[in-house]
């Protein structure tokens, strides 16, 4: 049901000592103490053996994440789409996709989330559509229409410019109808929605009201950051030509028309905003998230899972002090008007454990753990996705046809076909960045579990051995992780401090709020480690290992490999 008013208001009366206002000064929300937990509905569970996950899955898969302890579920397009880009290419934004259910399915699913006290947000993708849609059908077919002006079209033998595609070529086709260009900052098959016209605004402000009526309690944004162009089109710069979507999140009206989304919507519901800022820089975060401009509550600022890509968007090795200094970089750059996010994946990125963990045999289980804790006792919000408290790890390419994403294939298109590098070279960098790494059927037993046909993308072929079931330990400590961070306010709003920014493999921080303080000790690496005193060997108390106990470490500051200790000081 909508609410007149979200409170937001109360945020700016400056002298006011605000009831809900934390030691250190963060206004308390909902949102900001809430754990959230990514569902990729395609891959999460199939409940009809057509290969497809889908909403009766998620349903019939609810306990599990309510026994996670998790507050909200973020679900992935759930759309009508022709799923060129797996539902982020929207036909219909008022049908459920067909492979997913029906309206009554995902009706039956928002009520059984809601019974059990949880919240579901939803993703908004209208930085574009489809060219299914029918707007684009009409638009491209009927220069005369009025709705050729929902989006972006460029008369002449050449396109105004030269920006480029995210996923690869110009982000310019020439279509064949009335022989003008439109632009696509993704694939040919997902037009630019035309922001700067007020009709297509009212269409989307519209279609947000449509499913906030119905009860959601917010929305994932996808690429928000892009939705205003700079219609003198100018060229990219040459730093820029590698990673063009530093350019497209800088359209001049991003902000006059995020400010107006939220007044014109968002404030009038108790709900929550999530942005995904692709090629937001730190320093910009605030402009999007602090709450005195009334845009958006947070953001996914992509510094840390960028941390193993060079300027080209190609694996590079990472180190630990290299990210222990974003975490500090962005704490410093928000103060407590701003609320972060703390993701290290979704379904864009690789498996954690085999990313930032060890997925080894030995180390599998430990290092997924250790990950979890990081993620878990940051400060910021939460977000998991789907599979990573099992432990699920990367898959190996050698073949074109294992692959899925549109970026991937298309990549593929642009640079093996052409000749511009080895296939090997390709896969090398498949292996480590792929996109269809999270993207893999969910193996919930050692048969898989998934589906009763055949599923729509192969499982990963170590199903038999690293599935939910075999990975019960790492679930078991996301669980009391999450426990945790909901008992203590110190690991929701407690400043951060990094004790050791510079060791190699121990990421050791505090967290404090006022008289509440845990001191985080993580391992990240398989040898033992011994760290001189980070802090006054005081009365500390072990709240959570990953091995058995402490019992038999000599010494207080001697961590094995993988450990990760939570104490409270
Ligand atoms: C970001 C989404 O996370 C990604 O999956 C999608 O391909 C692009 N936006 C385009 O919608």
């Amino acid at each position: 049901m909508p609410k007149p008013d979200n409170g937001k208001a109360g945020h700016l009366r400056s002298g006011t000592v605000e009831p809900n206002m934390t030691p250190n000064g963060y206004i308390r929300r909902w949102w900001k103490e809430a754990v959230v937990y990514q569902i990729y509905p395609r891959s999460f569970y199939d409940s009809n053996g057509d290969g497809i996950g889908d909403l009766r899955g998620l349903l019939d898969k609810l306990p599990h994440i309510l026994d996670l302890g998790v507050d909200v579920i973020w679900l992935s397009p759930h759309f009508d789409s022709p799923n060129r880009d797996n539902g982020y290419d929207i036909r219909d934004y008022r049908k459920v996709g067909a492979d997913y259910g029906t309206m009554a399915d995902f009706d039956a699913l928002m009520t059984a989330v809601k019974a059990a006290g949880k919240r579901l947000i939803i993703d908004l993708v209208v930085n574009h559509t489809s060219c299914e849609h029918s707007w684009f059908v009409e638009s491209r077919t009927d220069a005369k229409s009025a709705l050729r002006d929902y989006y972006i079209w460029h008369k002449g033998d050449t396109p105004p410019n030269d920006w480029t595609s995210i996923f690869g070529g110009s982000a310019w086709t020439r279509d064949e109808v009335t022989k003008d260009w439109y632009l696509h900052l993704f694939d040919s098959s997902q037009p630019d929605l035309n922001w700067d016209n007020l009709a297509v605004r009212d269409e989307v402000y519209d279609l947000m009201r449509f499913w906030l009526d119905k009860g959601i309690d917010g929305f994932r944004m996808d690429v928000i950051s892009f939705i205003s162009k700079d219609k003198t089109f100018p060229n990219l710069a040459a730093a820029l030509r590698s990673r063009p979507q530093y350019a497209y999140t800088q359209g001049p009206h991003l902000h006059q028309y995020l400010q107006e989304m939220h007044k014109d919507v968002l404030s009038h519901y108790d709900i929550t905003t999530v942005g995904e800022a692709f090629g937001v820089t730190l320093e910009d975060t605030a402009l999007l998230i602090d709450e005195r401009r009334c845009e958006l509550d947070m953001i996914f600022q992509f510094e840390a899972v960028e941390v193993d890509r060079d300027q080209n968007g190609r694996w590079k090795p990472w180190t630990l002090p290299e990210l222990k200094a974003i975490f500090t970089r962005q704490d410093k750059a928000l103060d407590q008007h701003c609320w972060p996010t703390v993701f290290l994946s979704n379904h864009d990125n690789p498996r954690i454990v085999s990313r930032f963990g060890n997925d080894s045999e030995t180390w599998r289980i430990k290092s997924a753990q250790v990950l979890a804790c990081l993620i878990l006792t940051l400060k910021g919000t939460p977000f998991l996705y789907q599979g990573d408290e099992f432990g699920l790890t990367n898959l190996t390419f050698s073949d074109i046809d294992q692959t899925n994403d549109v970026w991937t294939r298309n990549a593929w298109r642009d640079e093996v076909l052409t000749g511009k590098i080895s296939a090997t070279a390709f896969f090398a960098n498949q292996d480590r960045l792929s996109r269809d790494h999270a993207r893999a059927p969910i193996p919930w037993t050692a048969e898989g579990g998934f589906t009763t046909g055949t599923p729509w993308f192969a499982l990963n072929p170590k199903f038999s051995s690293i599935n939910a079931q075999s990975s019960e330990a790492v679930c078991l400590w996301y669980k009391d992780l999450i426990a945790l961070r909901h008992r203590c306010d110190a690991l929701i709003y407690g400043d951060y401090c990094d004790l050791c920014p510079d060791h190699p493999h121990v990421f050791a921080y505090t967290r404090t709020l006022k008289d509440e303080a845990f001191l985080i000790l993580l391992n990240f690496s398989e040898q033992v480690q011994i760290l001189s005193p980070l802090v006054p060997e005081g009365a500390m108390t072990l709240e959570l290992t990953n091995y058995k106990d402490r019992s038999h470490v000599d010494n207080l500051w001697k961590l094995r490999g993988w450990e990760a200790c939570i104490y409270r000081l």
